[in-house]
């Protein structure tokens, strides 16, 4: 049976898993319409991975004959600004999961609650590669720079005109 404390720590989880997945999904989508294939791709991925996280919290409460919580839809925000500031946002959020599961690491010590405590483990490595990953992104941006973001706008922008050429090619045939 769940400490009450312990129920309630990973019921706050369920929401921040679904809520890492809707943002996620947020970002995905506006990556899509801004062309951004490749990104927004990641992120789709990003955000079923998170709600499969949210799906194992749910899975292990109910298993561990406490009650789990389906938390209620927080809208995220639409529009993230550069790439830059979408992965800023994403390392910036990937922090505070980090932080949350360390806490429930912490809370599972005071009551002595070790079989939740190993089950959080895996999210404690799992953490250490999604944190890794952002990481890993943010600094081939670093590298990409402005002057190559300009680059991959002017490819995206020759890309629109060369669809457009063909749109109005078809049109005369
Ligand atoms: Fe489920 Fe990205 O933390």
């Amino acid at each position: 049976m769940l400490n009450e404390k312990i129920e309630t720590i990973l019921v706050a989880q369920v929401e921040k898993e679904a809520y890492s997945s809707m943002l996620y999904l947020a970002m995905a989508s506006w990556a899509e319409v801004n062309g951004l294939e490749g990104i927004s791709k990641w992120l789709y991925a990003q955000s079923d991975e998170e709600r499969m996280h949210m799906l194992k919290f749910v899975a292990y409460i109910n298993e561990r004959g406490g009650k789990a919580v389906i938390p209620a839809l927080r809208q995220p925000p639409v529009d993230y600004g550069t790439v830059k500031d979408a992965f800023k946002e994403v390392l910036k959020h990937e922090n505070f999961i980090t932080q949350s599961i360390n806490e429930i690491v912490y809370a599972c010590a005071e009551v002595k609650d070790f079989t939740t405590q190993n089950f959080v483990q895996w999210f404690v490595n799992e953490q250490i590669e999604e944190e890794r990953n952002v990481r890993n992104i943010l600094d081939k941006l670093n590298l990409l720079g402005d002057g190559g973001m300009y680059l991959f706008d002017r490819d995206i922008m020759s890309m629109r005109a060369a669809a457009a050429a063909a749109d109005a090619g078809g049109a005369g045939a």
